[in-house]
């Protein structure tokens, strides 16, 4: 007999991982064994990728491999470019993300095998996102098509290919920080979303494919733009508490407030929240840090709720010009490892995922022939 419900699967313990852990009542987040605090202060994301596709840090020589196979995957087929080329540049970029990663399989049908070895499509799709992306945004912001740049790590070609400049070493270690925060969190809705798809014994790109459209909406990953717009429509500080009072009074929610897992402050958030005011010193313009810190003020005071990382993701994107609706393709481009570590987890020890509901609908009606019901 099926038990009660937990609505939204809360609670639920689903599977288990060697990936990841949250401690939500500690705030405490941990990859592979290793708090992401220390990761954050002394890593870099490629590092972090290693880690949680192997399991282990890795050697000097094994991370210099790693690296070196990034960069010699970062191209896409032709044939990708011009399917990319074929959709209007007022696309929604987390669409053409997910077109792309489904047209991509189509492509390199190689890399998509179900099963452990589709550790190199996790390293292609990983390697190939921020083209994607930056192929996209390059046409749409009329920027020159995007040329192979050697010798930038992962978070400094993600941002030339965006931009078509190189980021300083400030915004590079930002970017950088910003990627090892967002590449894995445990059972989160996408990666959830991957890992069902994978269950299946569907190949690697189709649960790429489904997470990326489960971390658009803005509850999960689009929750970081709606921050932006929000700070737009406050304005100024002396505004913040009239805005975020009449959200409150209509039921709004206030994005990049609560968790579903963490009951004290997302560590990320706190990690993140440094570096929005290091860049906007750096560059003369602590507009989002002064917004966020009342903002976060007064949503603690009303409703008690803490920040998570999206508070913050937006202001250090933004302060490096990264356009509001790639903020979320961000995500995307780093959440990547941790989804396809998760697939590889899945295939390694599998086990159809098919929950059961709770049927409360009829069960005896009778079918009335359609010429019969008038
Ligand atoms: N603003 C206002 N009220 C909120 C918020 C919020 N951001 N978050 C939770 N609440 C309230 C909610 O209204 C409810 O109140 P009441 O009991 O009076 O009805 C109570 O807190 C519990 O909320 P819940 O919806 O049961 O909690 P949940 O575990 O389903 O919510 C959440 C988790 C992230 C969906 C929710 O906190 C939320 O909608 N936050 C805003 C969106 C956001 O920032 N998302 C990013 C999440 S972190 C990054 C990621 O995973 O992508």
């Amino acid at each position: 007999m099926p038990g009660e419900v937990q609505r939204g699967l809360e609670d639920v313990v689903a599977l288990e991982s060697r990936i990841c852990f949250i401690d939500g009542q500690q705030g405490r987040l941990i990859y592979r064994g290793f708090d992401i605090r220390e990761l954050a202060a002394g890593s870099t994301f490629e590092e972090v990728s290693y880690l949680l596709w192997y399991g282990r840090l890795p050697t000097r020589t094994e991370l210099a491999g790693l690296r070196q196979r990034l960069e010699a995957l970062r191209s896409v087929p032709e044939a990708l470019s011009r399917e990319l080329e074929a959709l209007p540049v007022s696309a929604n970029p987390m669409d053409v993300l997910r077109t792309a990663v489904s047209a991509l399989a189509v492509f390199e049908p190689e890399e998509t095998a179900p099963g452990p070895s589709s550790i190199g499509g996790a390293q292609r799709l990983t390697a190939a996102l921020p083209t994607i992306l930056g192929e996209f945004q390059r046409r749409r912001a009329h920027l020159p098509p995007l040329e192979p740049r050697p010798n930038l790590s992962h978070a400094a070609y993600l941002v030339y290919a965006l931009l078509d400049r190189e980021p300083s070493e400030l915004e590079a270690r930002a970017i950088d920080v910003a990627l090892i925060l967002h590449a894995d969190h445990e059972l989160n809705a996408s990666t959830f979303a991957a890992r069902v798809t994978a269950s299946t014994l569907s190949d690697l790109y189709s649960a790429i494919t489904s997470a990326i459209g489960t971390l658009k909406g803005p509850l999960h990953g689009g929750a970081n733009e709606r921050v932006m717009e929000m700070l737009e429509e406050i304005g100024s500080v002396d505004r913040v508490e009239e805005v975020v009072k009449g959200k409150l009074a209509r039921h709004e929610r206030i994005m990049g407030f609560g968790h579903r897992v963490y009951k004290v402050e997302d560590p990320r958030a706190t990690i993140l929240r440094g570096w929005a005011r290091r860049l906007g010193e750096a560059k003369a313009d602590l507009r989002y840090s002064e917004l966020l810190e009342r903002v976060v003020q007064v949503v603690h005071r009303e409703k008690g709720l803490y920040p998570n990382l999206d508070l913050y993701s937006g202001a250090v994107y933004a302060l490096m010009g990264i356009p509001r609706d790639l903020f979320t393709p961000v995500f995307a481009a780093s959440r990547v490892v941790g989804w396809t570590a998760h697939v590889l987890e899945e295939y390694d020890d599998l086990r159809l995922i098919r929950p059961t509901s709770s049927y409360v609908g009829p069960t005896d009606l009778s079918y009335v022939p359609l010429g019969e019901r008038g």
